[in-house]
């Protein structure tokens, strides 16, 4: 091994320990912003590969001409990069990772192409009867299958998670069909390594986008979280396939982490909703997309108060929960909800946080938000943590959420979300919600919680509701 050839292994070690520790930073609030930096030392190592390889190892082919496409590959690839993240709300933020797992999917397809036809340009030396060996074939063509579906899935999940494909795909025999589907793909692989037709590599690649189309247009309503994280998965799996057809350790490394930390995050968040991974996979559960409305013939027995009245029930209070959700993130409420807090602490009320494990619309979304306004964090607590307090407690008082609070997840077995765990905010003296209308949330299904003796709902803005209440309460003081 050259002295080059034995740094660049090392940086890949290097890059790989880079990420773990992002990873590990990653799971918690505390540490998130340290295993951020990792994770952007590690690209930076990244993306100096391609500009040290020109300078270092592209020989007699015109490095200068090399080291400028690279250069622009880089700058356009990290301009539109810091546009998207700057003009994205948080609330996109799920679509925006569905449409870059696609993008993964179209690369790893088109490195598959680009190897297909020259091999010798990836450094795969083909044999005297002008086919790439066996093993090479194999892994490029799982890698460019995975590829493919996820392409086309996580197009359909930024299509659903926009708001731009509306109805959930279901029809007779789905199922049977995709997994005819499944067979063909895995028989087309074999004729292919041994073969290599350019007919029987179109034909797989086709298949493999019409069965990640099949596989993700049924799924929707309370799944769709499991899906972007699984898509994230099968986007590192593709990257590490790739790489063993490239030979290229950093792409395996990489590639095995993101593909096994989101198939562990679809794991936690199945067990989150009670869901089985396969249920979800399968699809066709779960798959309104919150298109339902709300059964009007329950809101007569609604109560809906005042911000005053509010004031003056949380005031009194001895204790209050606070259980954010969705429209807080779109009202941006997490502010003034701190000062609300403050206010409270200050008049010796004990105030908690309850999240929800899928609360809001990506993983530790409510964790985020609540960072950002500063809000301690051993005030923060999961699901389990804080589910036995509701009943000893005065308020619950629920910010733009409702799928996290239904009881019907826990009483009716026809219900899309039964069986997901909920806050058992009923169990409070008080139930508060403050949402805009008596609408329903992500699942689109009614939720009776909003008709129990004990519920009473603030409607408006989420932030213009709480900036009303904490008047109230300031010009009570
Ligand atoms: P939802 O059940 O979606 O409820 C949010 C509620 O916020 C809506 O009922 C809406 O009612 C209200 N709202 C919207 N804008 C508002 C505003 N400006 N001010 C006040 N209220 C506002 O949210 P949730 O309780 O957080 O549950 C999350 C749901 O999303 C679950 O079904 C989950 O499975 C799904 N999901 C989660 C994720 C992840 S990973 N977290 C990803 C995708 C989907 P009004 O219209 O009446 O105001």
């Amino acid at each position: 091994m050259t002295y080059l050839a034995f740094l660049v292994e090392l940086l890949f070690v290097a890059v790989g320990v880079f990420f773990i520790l992002a990873l590990r930073g990653l799971s918690s609030a505390s540490t998130s912003h340290r295993g951020n930096m990792y994770g952007a030392a590690g690209m930076l190592i990244v993306i100096s590969f391609p500009l040290l390889s020109c300078i270092f190892w592209s020989g007699s082919q015109a490095p200068g001409f090399h080291y400028l496409l690279t250069l622009l590959a880089i700058s356009a690839g990290g301009g539109i990069g810091y546009r998207i993240a700057k003009c994205t709300a948080m609330t996109d933020l799920p679509q925006l990772i569905a449409a870059f797992h696609s993008l993964v999917g179209l690369a790893a397809v088109c490195i598959a192409v680009s190897v297909y036809l020259a091999p010798n340009l990836h450094k795969i030396s083909v044999g005297n009867d002008g086919l790439i060996p066996f093993a090479n074939a194999i892994e490029m063509s799982v890698g460019a299958t995975i590829g493919a579906l996820t392409f086309t899935g996580s197009v359909v999940a930024f299509g659903k998670l926009h708001g731009l494909i509306r109805r959930a795909l279901i029809f007779r025999g789905q199922h049977k069909i995709n997994l005819l589907l499944g067979i063909v793909i895995l028989l087309l692989i074999g004729l292919f390594s041994s073969y290599q037709s350019a007919c029987v590599f179109t034909i797989l690649l086709i298949l493999a986008c019409l069965i990640g189309y099949l596989l993700i247009m049924p799924i929707g309503g309370a799944d769709m979280p499991v899906i972007v994280s699984m898509l994230n998965s099968y986007s590192g799996w593709t990257a590490a396939g790739i790489g063993f057809t490239l030979n290229n350790t950093l792409l395996i490394i990489v590639g095995a982490l993101v593909g096994t930390s989101g198939a562990i995050l679809s794991s936690i968040m199945c067990r989150g909703m009670n869901r089985s991974l396969f249920n979800v996979i399968i699809g066709g559960v779960g798959t309104s997309s919150g298109a339902q409305q709300s059964d009007t013939s329950q809101r007569r027995d609604v109560k809906v108060c005042s911000a005053e009245d509010a004031a003056y029930i949380i005031q009194n209070a001895g204790s209050v929960i606070i259980v954010p959700g969705y429209g807080m993130a779109v009202s941006q409420a997490q502010h003034i909800i701190r000062e609300m807090a403050d206010a409270l602490k200050k008049r010796d009320i004990t105030v908690k946080y309850a999240i929800h494990p899928v609360a809001g619309r990506m993983p530790g979304h409510m964790n985020v938000l609540l960072a950002e306004a500063n809000i301690p964090y051993e005030e923060v607590y999961e699901l389990d943590d804080i589910n036995h307090e509701f009943s000893n407690t005065d308020v619950a008082l629920v910010i733009g959420a409702n799928d996290i609070t239904n009881p019907a997840a826990k009483t009716d077995k026809t219900s899309p979300i039964y069986g997901m765990p909920v806050l058992d905010v009923e169990k409070a003296k008080t139930v508060l919600f403050i949402k805009r209308s008596l609408g329903a949330g992500y699942a689109g299904i009614d939720n009776p919680l909003f008709c129990y003796g004990n519920t009473m709902l603030v409607l408006g803005d989420a932030k213009k509701v709480s900036e009303s209440i904490l008047k109230e309460m300031q010009s009570d003081h």
